[in-house]
């Protein structure tokens, strides 16, 4: 187990924000996590694909590095198979080796950076799937037990953008695989418009889950930065929840205000779209901005500290608290 001290967290965050771990290891087998567990007693911190971080400071303990791979086919039944998948896996490429052996479930969610770890950490979603609906159970180390739980789906507590992981179990374990239900027979999910719309563009006529995968891609490579190219942690708030008492006055004052339905009595709101009403798409703080194709995503334009970026986000918030009384919450977490 090689400890390194100093190490500049740079290159493992997409934001690009140049904090310093105090102490930094990659994670390449699941046997070094008893080890860490014996000899480390301060804060421990893992990152994964660091897509969904936003580093304010440096980071004092330990940073560990989630380098497991691993992809292993289960179990098999008529219609499905079961897949346990290493925490360190790329997420993206588990949804092309899905595809390519014609298992459908996650297509809808291609290109979405990060590790397989992160998925059920904030139940990534998008294009009407969320990965909740394809998680089997959740298998992690728990630091102070020092021993493997496994939760099932129900157990990891799912929600928009939420499980467990980001409550009871924060900071508590580390997760090491997860195992994905897929199925042979696809039943095709296109209800997000901006699916069929890119659908028919790409002039398909028969749908597959590989027509939706290039669809989603498409959409995704259009809307929000490459995090190679510019520095971002994609939807940089949820979309809040708004009563549906409330939605129906904000549409008479804004006709066109999108919504999502929730349940009965709420439903969701385009953070996007309510930071673009507040005339802040596009808007440029320093070496931060708002995306300018896509409001809900802040940027770094190159050399931003993490703390410049809070700023704006702050400023997002408070310029849509006033303008329509809703709270934004952050969907990034801020560390
Ligand atoms: N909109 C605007 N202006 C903007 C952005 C959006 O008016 O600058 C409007 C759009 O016109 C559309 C609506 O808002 O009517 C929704 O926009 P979009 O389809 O781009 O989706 P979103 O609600 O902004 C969510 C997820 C994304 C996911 C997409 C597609 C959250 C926080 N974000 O964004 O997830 O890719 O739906 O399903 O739920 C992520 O979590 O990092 C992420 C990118």
């Amino acid at each position: 187990m090689q400890v390194q001290d100093n190490i500049s967290l740079r290159p493992y965050n997409t934001f690009g924000i140049d904090a310093q771990a105090e102490y930094f290891m990659q994670l390449t087998d699941t046997n070094q996590l008893a080890e860490i567990a014996t000899s480390w007693h301060g804060e421990k911190h893992v990152i994964g694909g660091g897509s969904n971080i936003l580093l304010t400071k440096d980071v004092e303990g330990i940073t560990i590095l989630n380098c497991l791979k691993g992809i292993e086919q289960v179990k098999e039944d008529e219609n499905h198979v079961w897949l346990k998948v290493a925490s360190g896996e790329v997420w993206h490429e588990l949804v092309m080796y899905a595809i390519d052996h014609e298992w459908a479930g996650i297509e809808n969610l291609a290109l979405i950076p990060g590790t397989v770890g992160a998925a059920p950490m904030q139940n990534i979603g998008a294009y009407g799937v969320e990965v909740k609906e394809a998680i089997e159970e959740v298998t992690c180390w728990h630091w102070e037990e020092q021993r493997y739980i496994t939760l099932n789906n129900a157990q990891c507590r799912f929600g928009y953008r939420d499980s467990i992981f980001k409550h009871e179990l924060k900071g508590k374990v580390f997760i090491t695989y997860v195992v994905f239900r897929l199925n042979k027979r696809a039943t095709f999910n296109t209800s997000y418009g901006a699916i069929s719309q890119q659908l028919e563009k790409m002039g398909v006529t028969e749908l597959s889950i590989k027509a939706i995968a290039d669809a989603v891609i498409a959409i995704r490579s259009s809307k929000l930065p490459d995090p190679k190219l510019m520095g971002n942690a994609g939807s940089f708030f949820k979309n809040p929840s708004v009563s549906k008492l409330q939605y129906d006055k904000l549409q008479l004052q804004y006709p066109g205000i999108p919504s999502y339905p929730i349940d009965d009595t709420h439903v969701k709101v385009p953070a996007g779209w309510l930071i673009e009403q507040c005339g802040l798409k596009g808007y440029l703080a320093g070496n931060t901005a708002v995306h300018d194709k896509q409001a809900l995503v802040l940027v770094n334009k190159g050399q931003a500290k993490g703390k410049e970026v809070w700023e704006l986000s702050e400023k997002v918030l408070q310029t849509v608290q006033q303008k329509f009384g809703i709270t934004l919450e952050r969907e990034v977490q801020v560390w």
